[in-house]
């Protein structure tokens, strides 16, 4: 293994440690795990070109990790498949020649930038023929897959579907193998239907930097997997079609809050592996659930037993039918969840899972109220979604209208979806019923609205024009080059994305990297003769350099980094991505990884980090939805509260929760319109926002590229002075996300501009020349009322105090 330093070593084991927990057990058969390392067959996409998260700004510069040939070596396995290896990476580079001439092509066709184009652009796996011939009894197929930034997913062979290749070779490999398993290195589901057959499949996913180590530690049994899923895995077809995806310009959510599990037990599609489905080498019973009521505070306990022949840890989901009154609900609905610590074969727990049932409420668009519905609220106990039994009920005797708020959002051209009629599971008769009365929720309340300190709007108003401005943008030196596109727009750290603007009346700057899979910076770098950081290594995402055209070559070349000074290195430890610590579904987990990156952070002088990133997987095609993670919020906000609590756990660290809202495809991402209802916008897309808000205080939030019902998020007060700051009381920064003028061109919407976007309350990223003298001009000439502005740029001042 490469030499580490001290923080890489502990931060590698802790890794190695927890990220078991992350990979979850589709399928077994009990022939695994392995009693000893011995010869092994190794194939597959993943096999040495192993995934350890995807593409774009999430792409952490490690200084290495552990490919699954390098960990299955390095557990003492014989790979008996050097052949099949090496021709696989032959049929690779060939492919991947063909497809960059492919995207230069088609840019030129179109007229469009092949960067643009590029971005997180999926090179299908190709067709290729190479013989099964690995020696010994024991083989695994890692299948991979790859997505990222700036481009969706599609239903074709060798991404969201297998190719013919694979599935004649992994079902040709189960078949001549006495032990196989098939192993998924992906980032979101694959339709697996074809090889179904298959008896033992493990999704490993995508793990950083301890991906390869953790499989071999799996098969060897050293490591018991238990994770479960945290997004439906259905079939292509399977996929529900009521909204749109993908749409250049106009993207309709007409399935309104059916989103994932809530769709597929509405309309009665079973999909191949259920939301919260996952297995261990183990199994668990429960015994009876016991269901308590305190004031609104439903407490499930619930004993789960070991009863199998391995160590393991299981995750108790409970799940709530909400009566459909009024307003139509899902079948169910998720409600809290618990894991047991590892259990040893014989050993039980009582796991107690607890939520309220205020988090139960719906969203009344014509009260403009979160609501309950008087009515039967029948609570079960499930080891997945589709897999539960009923516990008992709490009956609500009237209607409570929880909070009225403010409209916001917009309105879409359509009435949502509701399925025809309601679904329910019968209550066991003898099952317990709770009577819940209204008056019970007379004691909840709400934050108070969050202002910016007196302090801070007096410093604000005190700066001239131009100092205002700067202040409401993020730091440049020039025009916004190359490296503000791709994210590394930092003067202060090498490779870092972007920073405040830096001392203006002694106000020193915020320096901000990229996440979510650890912090993104450049490896190597130096100090230039005017003090400023300089990479050394291109901090281009692998493969951008060779869809440049021949001017921007030659610039990148020119301007390439010249060291003449002492080399220093900034090695980050690549985490699980986000899917992946979703997929544990434990919090405190997620507390321990958020922890690591914040103590690189205080290494390396980063104040904010750009991640977690919590949009929901509304398709499973959207490129970016490793970086998520879930399709249902509760465990989103949870995981993105634990993670940064975790984060700002050390002192003068925080976070950005990103990308608020609605920023589900990567099509034409800077400029798509998410056209839907206020009632999906509440109780889907910016519930988990408000969880991670309730529990964890984040930092800073990141508003989203794309438009909401015709406006950018960026430039809607309703979403930043009115949920963020009135209803969620909360006083962080708000910063728009990496906003480039040069895409807005012969698009029907434009780009976000920085005059809005200030007066919204939001700080306009990377920030470039134009857009502070764009700024300024309406400041200068009224239309950017200079109050707002002077708002805006105290919530710079109010960070900077905190952090100190
Ligand atoms: C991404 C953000 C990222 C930012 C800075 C944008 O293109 O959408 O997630 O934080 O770049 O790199």
């Amino acid at each position: 293994m490469e030499k580490m330093e001290q923080y890489e070593r502990e931060h590698f084991d802790t890794l190695r440690e927890l990220a078991p927990e992350c990979a979850v057990l589709l399928k077994r058969r009990g022939d695994f795990p392995l009693e000893a390392p011995g010869k092994i067959a190794l194939y597959g996409s993943g096999g040495r070109r192993t995934v350890k998260g995807g593409t774009g700004s999430g792409d952490v510069n490690s200084r290495f990790y552990i490919t699954c040939e390098q960990g299955l070596r390095d557990a003492g396995f014989t790979v008996t498949t050097q052949k099949w290896l090496d021709g696989y990476d032959a049929v690779m580079n060939a492919a991947h020649i063909s497809f960059i001439a492919g995207i230069k092509e088609r840019a030129k066709r179109e007229h469009k930038s092949p960067f643009i184009l590029g971005m997180g652009a999926v090179m299908t796996e190709p067709e290729y023929d190479l013989p099964l011939e690995g020696e010994g009894d024991t083989a695994v197929y890692v299948l991979a897959r790859n997505s990222g930034e700036g481009n969706d997913r599609t239903l074709s062979a060798g991404d969201y579907m297998l190719t013919g290749t694979e599935i004649r070779d992994i079902l040709a490999a189960n078949e001549r193998y006495e032990h196989f398993m098939l192993v998924l290195n992906v980032g979101g589901p694959v339709d697996l239907t074809p090889v179904l057959k298959v008896d033992n499949i493990l999704l490993l996913s995508q793990l950083g930097v301890v991906t390869g180590t953790v499989l071999a530690d799996i098969l060897l049994g050293r490591a018991q997997p238990s994770g479960k899923l945290a997004t439906t895995w259905a079939a292509a077809e399977e996929l529900p079609k009521l909204g749109d995806f993908g749409g250049d310009d106009e993207t309709r959510y007409k399935e309104g809050i059916y989103v994932g599990y809530r769709y597929y037990e509405s309309a009665g599609v079973k999909p191949v592996f259920p939301f919260g489905y996952g297995l261990g080498y183990t199994d668990f019973s429960y015994g009876a659930a016991r269901l308590e009521l305190e004031g609104h505070r439903v407490q499930v306990t619930v004993p789960v037993f070991n009863s199998g022949a391995f160590p393991g840890k299981e995750t108790v989901q409970v799940y709530v039918s909400v009566p459909w009154g009024k307003l139509d609900q899902p079948v169910k609905t998720l409600a809290g969840y618990s894991k047991t610590g590892t259990l040893l074969p014989g050993e039980a727990q009582g796991v107690k899972v607890c939520f309220d049932m205020a988090e139960l409420a719906a969203f009344d668009e014509e009260k403009s109220a979160y609501v309950l519905e008087k009515g039967r609220y029948t609570v079960f106990v499930g080891r997945s979604s589709d897999d539960t039994a009923a516990a008992g009920a709490v009956e609500l005797t009237g209607d409570v209208t929880l909070r009225e708020v403010e409209h916001v959002g917009g309105k879409p051209d359509f009435e949502d979806w509701r399925p025809e009629h309601r679904k329910t599971a019968e209550l066991p008769e003898r099952a317990k019923v709770l009577k819940l009365d209204p008056g019970a929720f007379s004691d909840i309340r709400f934050p108070e609205c969050a202002k910016p300190s007196e302090k801070a709007l007096e410093t604000a108003g005190r700066l001239s024009d131009e100092e205002l401005i700067l202040m409401c943008c993020g730091r440049f030196s020039g025009s916004l080059g190359i490296d503000g596109i791709i994210g590394s727009a930092s003067l202060s750290v090498a490779g870092a994305a972007g920073e405040t603007c830096g001392s203006i009346k002694g106000i020193r700057g915020l320096v901000m990297a990229d996440g979510p899979a650890g912090l993104r910076l450049a490896k190597r770098y130096y100090i230039d003769k005017r003090g400023v950081p300089q990479s050394v290594d291109s901090t281009l995402p692998a493969g951008f350099e060779e869809l440049m055209n021949g001017a921007s070559k030659m610039l990148i070349d020119l301007t390439r980094k010249k060291p003449t000074e002492e080399i220093r290195y900034q090695f980050c430890t690549a985490i699980p991505i986000g899917t992946a610590i979703a997929q544990s579904w434990n919090t405190e987990l997620a507390r321990s990884v958020g922890v690591i990156v914040g103590e690189e952070m205080e290494r390396f002088g980063v104040d904010l980090w750009l991640a977690p990133a919590l949009n929901i997987h509304r398709s499973p095609l959207c490129g970016r939805n490793f970086e998520y993670y879930s399709e249902d919020p509760l465990i989103s906000g949870r995981t993105a509260a634990a993670v940064t609590l975790g984060v700002q756990s050390r002192p003068g660290r925080g976070v950005t929760i990103k990308h608020f809202c609605c920023n589900n495809q990567e099509t034409n991402r800077y400029c798509s319109n998410s056209i839907l209802s206020e009632r999906a916008l509440r109780e889907t897309y910016i519930r988990g926002f408000g969880i991670c808000i309730a529990e964890a205080n984040p930092a800073a939030v990141m508003t989203s590229y794309n438009l909401l019902n015709g406006t950018h998020t960026s430039e809607r007060e309703d979403l930043s002075a009115v949920v963020l700051r009135r209803e969620w009381g909360w006083r962080g920064l708000i910063m728009t996300d990496w906003v480039m003028s040069v895409v807005g061109d012969n698009q029907k919407y434009p780009v976000a501009l920085s005059a809005p976007t200030i007066a919204a309350g939001n700080i306009f990223m990377p920030g470039s020349r134009s857009d502070w003298r764009a700024a300024l001009k309406e400041l200068k000439r009224g239309a950017l009322p200079r109050e707002k502005a002077v708002r805006c740029a105290s919530q710079v001042i109010d960070l900077v105090d905190t952090l100190g």
